[in-house]
């Protein structure tokens, strides 16, 4: 959701270019502008007051004001992205939020929400608002507290922030200067994210790391409810009420230059060039010589493992199909029933959950509300949580049990590619990990699936080349109104997927649909020229299931439907039925969904990029979504 940086920095810093409160921040920004982009602020303390700026929109918009009105130099800063909840996307709901009088400045990522009494608490009291948002409230409250409240602490501003935190429901990181304590920023959080970088005469704050990556590897994770206070020489952290805490320090291996495009027009054509290495890169190190698995990261007592009689895989979107796709795969080979719930509906419904049931966790970000939530719901119930996630640290791996990461690397585009590939190449792994400890298929049987698994990256790059006429139908697609996805067993959350990423970065409608459904009611949609794409199975593969898609093929075809195949290469029966035939190379049925996928990822991007749309920053969505 929103990106967070804050920065103080030494005299000594001053001299160094890039140094400066304002481009250290701004450079945060840039960076995780992926977070969020309805509007952008930043303030400095200068000159003994708050200077701020902000501006709805990008944040190329802030840019042009600070250009036209430019801020003080200043070594202590603090600047945000935001993603609005409270209030639309105006100058005025823009962060910072200014309180006691101007002196105070905030900026927050989640939802305060008991904002609506606070308010009336501090309306009674005579302050007064400008914006419509939560986090005025909050900044109201911290600043009443500061000049009122500390009865001769006044200049303690992280005193002031642990009351004021005790104060406030919800999920937030807040981050605050305040121009009596020039030399200073504290930060607070709550089931949101936020992140320390410590540097040599400055530190830095960040709602991940890619905030302050240019500057420093070194970074502290937070725990929940805990309060830190950075200097540029110290950084100090207490609980909500002031008593001292650790973080955790850790070294950050992502390279600055990995975040960028890379000579891509865009970062997402970028992360789907990546998924070779991305799968290579979650398998790497994750078996031994004699090709068996050995996820050490998996601290749950196998014994616990082997007694499980039921798996819940909870996630949300993209996640979501890559947990219908993990259904397939662990069914299959542990025998052990796999129910798939998108999060925010599982804790709304009383679900049957127990010591013996494992819950499976997927998320990119491993910030999303709905998915941190449902997996707390199911750990009060008893229940062993796993979650496969691709941001080291965040918060849902730490409030799991264990947790198998994907190694994708840092994922800036919006809509998720290679995250998804990923996630489902660790579920795998996973299912494989429950099959091989619980005995249910042999070790022969492990190590051709991993033999297979292995094979995968050179297959996405020879999808990934041979891609020209894929991105030129695409093209010519460009004024389609509507898109239609068709797949069956493991190619069915693949036509989910290609629809979804169809209608979030080109705007168009599209509807995946299992295959055998279609008789039960989407057919009539078929009419004259409507675009379907059907992701065939392997005629390699299952009993008739190759021969059943064909029929579906068929009949769409019999209505006057341009049908667009993935297919195997080699299956040959599709072409008389097809209009086009995109061809993808052989691998087992349950893997086919880490190859027929990327078609449907390149076609939706090149389509979005002919109508020239920000295939990285589709309207009205985020990165990360951190509220429920
Ligand atoms: C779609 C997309 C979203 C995410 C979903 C979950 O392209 O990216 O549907 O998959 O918001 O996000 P994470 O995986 O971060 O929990």
């Amino acid at each position: 959701m929103c990106g967070i940086v804050g920065y103080v920095g030494n005299s000594s810093r001053r001299a160094d270019a890039g140094h400066s409160a304002l481009d250290v921040v701004l450079e945060g920004l840039r960076r995780l502008e992926y977070r969020g982009y309805d509007s952008a602020g930043v303030a400095v303390v200068a000159d003994g007051t708050i200077a701020a700026r902000k501006k709805s929109g990008k944040l190329t918009n802030l840019l042009a004001e600070l250009e036209s009105d430019p801020l003080p130099t200043s070594l202590t800063g603090i600047g945000h992205t935001r993603w609005a909840t409270h209030g639309g996307p105006t100058d005025q709901n823009a962060h910072p939020h200014l309180a006691d009088g101007g002196r105070l400045a905030m900026i927050h990522n989640g939802i305060i929400e008991n904002f609506a009494e606070l308010k009336q608490e501090l309306l009674e009291k005579g302050v007064t608002f400008t914006s419509e948002t939560d986090t005025e409230v909050a900044a109201a409250l911290l600043g009443d507290i500061f000049r009122n409240q500390l009865n001769g602490e006044s200049s303690n501003l992280t005193k002031a922030m642990q009351l004021a935190c005790q104060r406030l429901e919800g999920a937030f990181t807040l981050l605050a200067v305040h121009a009596d304590q020039p030399d200073v920023v504290v930060a607070a959080r709550r089931n949101s994210p936020l992140v320390v970088g410590l540097g040599e005469g400055e530190n830095f704050l960040g709602s991940d790391v890619s905030g302050f990556i240019d500057h420093t590897r070194r970074a502290v994770e937070l725990g929940q409810d805990q309060i830190v206070t950075i200097t540029a020489d110290s950084v100090e952290i207490t609980d909500f009420f002031g008593a001292p805490a650790q973080g955790k320090e850790y070294h950050v291996d992502w390279d600055p230059a990995s975040a960028e495009k890379g000579g891509f027009s865009s970062f997402m054509e970028k992360e789907i060039h990546d998924q070779p290495d991305a799968v290579a890169q979650t398998l790497l190190g994750r078996s031994d010589l004699n090709g068996q698995l050995t996820l050490s990261e998996l601290r749950i007592d196998p014994e616990l493992l082997k007694k499980v009689d039921k798996i819940i895989v909870l996630a949300c979107g993209t996640a979501a199909y890559a947990g219908l796709v993990a259904k397939y795969a662990i069914e299959n080979w542990c025998r052990i029933p796999t129910e798939v719930e998108l999060a925010h509906e599982f804790r709304y419904r009383d679900p049957i959950v127990d010591a013996k049931t494992l819950v499976v966790s997927i998320s990119q970000s491993g910030e999303t509300m709905d998915t941190l939530m449902a997996v707390r719901y199911a750990r009060e119930q008893g229940a062993k949580t796993i979650s496969i996630c691709n941001t080291n640290g965040s918060t849902i791996p730490r409030e799991s049990d264990a947790v198998l990461y994907t190694h994708a690397g840092p994922e800036i585009a919006v809509a998720s590619t290679k995250a998804f590939l990923a996630q489902i190449t660790a579920a795998y792994l996973l299912g494989l990990y429950l099959a091989q400890l619980r005995g249910n298929i042999f070790s022969g049987q492990i190590k051709d699936v991993l033999a297979d698994l292995g094979k995968v990256p050179a297959k996405i790059q020879e999808i990934l080349d041979g891609a020209g006429p894929l991105r030129e139908l695409a093209r010519s697609m460009k004024d389609e109104k509507s898109v239609l996805f068709l797949g069956r067993h493991v190619g069915f959350p693949v036509a989910l997927e290609g629809a979804l990423k169809l209608k979030e970065i080109a705007y168009i409608h599209a509807e995946g649909f299992a295959a055998g459904e279609l008789k039960h009611g989407p057919i009539a949609l078929i009419d004259e020229g409507q675009p379907v794409f059907v992701v065939v199975p392997s005629p390699r593969g299952r009993d008739s299931l190759h021969a059943k898609v064909v029929s579906n093929i068929q009949e769409i075809r019999a209505r006057g439907a341009r049908t667009l195949v993935i297919a195997e290469e080699g299956d040959e029966t599709v072409r008389a039925y097809a209009e086009h035939v995109f061809y993808v190379p052989q691998t087992p049925t349950l893997l086919m969904p880490l190859l027929t996928t990327v078609p449907l990822q390149i076609f939706a991007a090149e389509l979005a990029k002919a109508k020239g749309y920000d295939v990285d920053q589709p309207r009205n969505l985020a990165k990360s979504v951190t509220v429920e």
